[in-house]
């Protein structure tokens, strides 16, 4: 873009758009070069909480309007899941960048359409908020994967329980904890996240196995998942997480020939083998010898934050996003159509809990919104009794 700013408007103004709204007006010195110019909700509270604090910002119930008004450049999409491609299908059309939270979508057919949509606008600029990706320990991790040091990846287990959300969380109501609202539960709002991450270190599985169910939340989503997965080089992988355990847990566990990666407690311990496991088998003679080993610890966002390293979290991406359309940076840390990768594995748990089976990636899409809408269906009809 050959501006000096990007004019951002944001389509929903709930928890989370009004979030944002505060990066934009009480944290704008760390995102320079970005102004929100204009917001937009259909609730009437919304747009008056608008109205009353964010001056200077045009207030919009139709996003439309917003779209066509030529005040903003970029969105950004804060909305229920279900409208996430619906509305990036909108502003692309009407030649604006986007900007969109997660998860990219319900359901990969919708995202995949969205997709389609960015590559007809190659000027454009399509991001996601992927707002982990800027931790600098997945970061350092993905790093040590791509340098070849963690050599071929074998197995990679991530136990992210930590997720808690009481019975207060849920009794909001509203579209959280359904499936006509939410199209899911921690899969698709808390997890979205390492979901992304976890496909972005280790690829995209081929298989998947997976449990999930509800456990002590009057919610008909699942807040409870076991999945294990399989890779196309023979790793496996398991992935589990909750919003019921207290206390949780967050820990990331990546292994390769090389040696192995573990993330938890804000730090990451890489262990590197001084020679590749089956380099070693090979040639080793001591009953029940093993690799001789190098331990290196790297800190986690704070230590990096007083380097001024990274910009943190939801800042980091909007920063980012913001610098790669002025033209300040070409890194872009999470583009758009690389939503639908964490949404696939995603997906394929739900398919796999909901039919007991074990599902391939490429994913049968159909399928997996046939029983989807079941789940619609039987959640309406229980409503009704
Ligand atoms: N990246 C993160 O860390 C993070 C954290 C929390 C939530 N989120 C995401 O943010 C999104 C919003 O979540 P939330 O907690 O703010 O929900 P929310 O219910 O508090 O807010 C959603 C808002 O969107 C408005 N809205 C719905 N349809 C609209 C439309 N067609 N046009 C304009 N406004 C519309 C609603 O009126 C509501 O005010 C979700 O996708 C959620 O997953 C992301």
């Amino acid at each position: 873009m050959d501006k000096k700013e990007v004019r951002f408007g944001i389509v929903g103004i709930g928890k989370q758009g009004t979030f944002y709204t505060k990066i934009f007006t009480k944290l704008k010195w760390l995102v320079k070069g970005a102004r929100l110019t204009a917001v937009c909700d259909i609730l009437p509270e919304r747009r008056k909480y608008a109205e009353e604090n964010l001056p200077g910002v045009k207030v919009f119930e139709d996003y439309k309007e917003m779209f066509a008004s030529g005040l903003v450049d970029a969105v950004m999409i804060e909305t229920p899941h279900y409208f996430h491609p619906v509305i990036a299908i909108d502003a692309m059309r009407a030649g604006l960048n986007v900007l969109c939270d997660k998860p990219a979508g319900v359901y990969t057919k919708q995202v995949r359409e969205m997709n389609e949509e960015a590559k007809k606008h190659p000027d454009l600029l399509f991001g996601m908020m992927f707002n982990q990706r800027t931790n600098p320990l997945y970061i350092k991790a993905k790093e040590l994967i791509e340098s070849g040091r963690l050599g071929k990846l074998t197995r990679i287990v991530w136990i992210i329980t930590n997720w808690y959300r009481p019975r207060a969380y849920y009794a909001q109501g509203g579209w959280r904890g359904t499936w006509w609202g939410e199209g899911g539960g921690v899969l698709l709002n808390q997890c979205p996240h390492q979901l992304d991450l976890f496909t972005w270190l280790a690829g995209l599985p081929v298989s998947v196995t997976a449990t999930a169910s509800t456990v002590g939340r009057d919610i008909s989503v699942e807040n409870d998942v076991t999945a294990y997965c399989k890779f196309e080089n023979g790793a496996t992988g398991v992935f589990i997480t909750s919003t019921h355990d207290a206390p949780g847990t967050n820990r990331l566990e990546i292994t390769g020939e090389g040696g192995k990666i573990v993330i938890e407690n804000g730090k990451l311990v890489f262990t590197e083998n001084c020679e590749l496991e089956p380099v070693f088998s090979e040639h080793n003679t001591v009953f029940m010898g093993k690799p001789k080993t190098k331990k290196y610890t790297y800190r986690g966002i704070g230590h990096y934050l007083r380097l001024k390293k990274y910009p943190p979290q939801h800042i980091g991406i909007i920063k980012n996003y913001t610098d790669y359309l002025l033209k300040k940076t070409d890194k872009f840390t999470a583009p758009g159509e690389q939503g639908i990768t964490g949404l696939t594995f995603s997906n394929a748990i739900h398919l796999a809990s909901w039919t007991g089976r074990e599902v391939s990636i490429p994913l049968d899409e159909e399928a997996f919104i046939a029983e989807l809408e079941a789940r619609k269906a039987e959640e309406k009809a229980s409503e009704k009794k």
